[in-house]
């Protein structure tokens, strides 16, 4: 049994807001009631102010009390301050949400993020975020689940794992089909965020010398020649070409098109080898 939070129990026993705004100036929808659950946010604004919201849902406890707290959360805020609101705010504002029903303040989140859209129109937001307006590319079928909203999810919330995307955005929690390309975009995250975390000098130092250890020096230990590294002075990696790669002729092609090019890859793009 899920253990709810006190907030979570309040709103969704006594649920704010609830019902239709007749003039309403923006209308956000998600979900589908195809897939068990479904919003409909209703703004009316006040210039850029949102002046009042209502919802109407249809789901579990878990989505009417997102869809609540989202409302209360909302008014009285701008448009481009609600436009700031996260799935995870809304679950936070609630004191937290089962693992499992996350999915639920992800639709809370769309619906706003939908409103918002229609507000200042697709291709602007679009812009904004760096998207393509017509890359919404679909990668769960059966829950209707976009590759940004996967992307989003796993930015905001930190998800690692598939079955942790599956409780945030259904993605992969009914044929399976997708599973597999959901862990591809997982494993493609964490290897980019990876290589474009800043590494302390020290981190830097111990991850060229276990490349150079690993990746390079058994290449060139095939051919009889090595090399040794010598210093790291911030991005210029001083290495000692050794055996018969000190002597070559192409020793500074190995340098660059080998030693370099993988430490550039492995390690930082903008290190620089230099033989000493
Ligand atoms: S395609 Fe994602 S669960 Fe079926």
């Amino acid at each position: 049994m899920w253990e709810y939070s006190e907030k979570v129990l309040d709103h969704y026993r006594n649920p704010r807001n609830v019902g239709k705004i007749d003039d309403a100036d923006l209308i956000g929808e998600a979900g589908s009631l195809a897939c068990g659950d479904s919003l409909k946010l209703y703004i009316k604004l006040d210039g850029k102010v949102i002046k009042d919201a209502k919802f109407q849902t249809f789901g579990c406890g878990s989505a009417v009390a997102s869809s609540s707290i989202l409302t209360e959360m909302i008014i009285g805020k701008t448009i481009d301050e609600a436009a700031k609101i996260t799935n995870k705010d809304i679950a936070d504002e609630l004191d937290g949400l089962p693992q499992e029903k996350m999915h639920c303040s992800v639709m809370g989140h769309e619906a706003l993020e939908d409103a918002i859209k229609k507000y200042y129109g697709e291709d602007v937001i679009a812009m904004e975020e760096g998207l393509n307006p017509s890359g919404e590319k679909i990668i769960c079928t059966c829950f209707n689940v976009t590759e940004n909203q996967i992307w989003e999810a796993i930015k905001v919330n930190g998800l690692k794992t598939v079955d942790e995307v599956t409780n945030y955005t259904k993605a992969g929690g009914a044929c399976g089909r997708c599973r597999g390309v959901i862990k591809d975009m997982l494993e493609t995250y964490y290897k980019k965020a990876e290589q474009t975390a800043e590494l302390t000098p020290t981190q830097k130092i111990l991850k060229i010398s276990k490349v150079i250890d690993q990746q390079i020096s058994p290449q060139l230990q095939k051919d009889g020649g090595d090399v040794e590294l010598v210093d790291v002075d911030g991005n210029k990696v001083k290495v000692k070409l050794t055996g018969m790669c000190s002597g070559c002729k192409n020793a500074s092609m190995t340098l660059k098109n080998f030693v370099e090019t993988i430490l550039k890859d492995k390690v930082d793009s903008k290190l620089e080898v230099e033989q000493v």
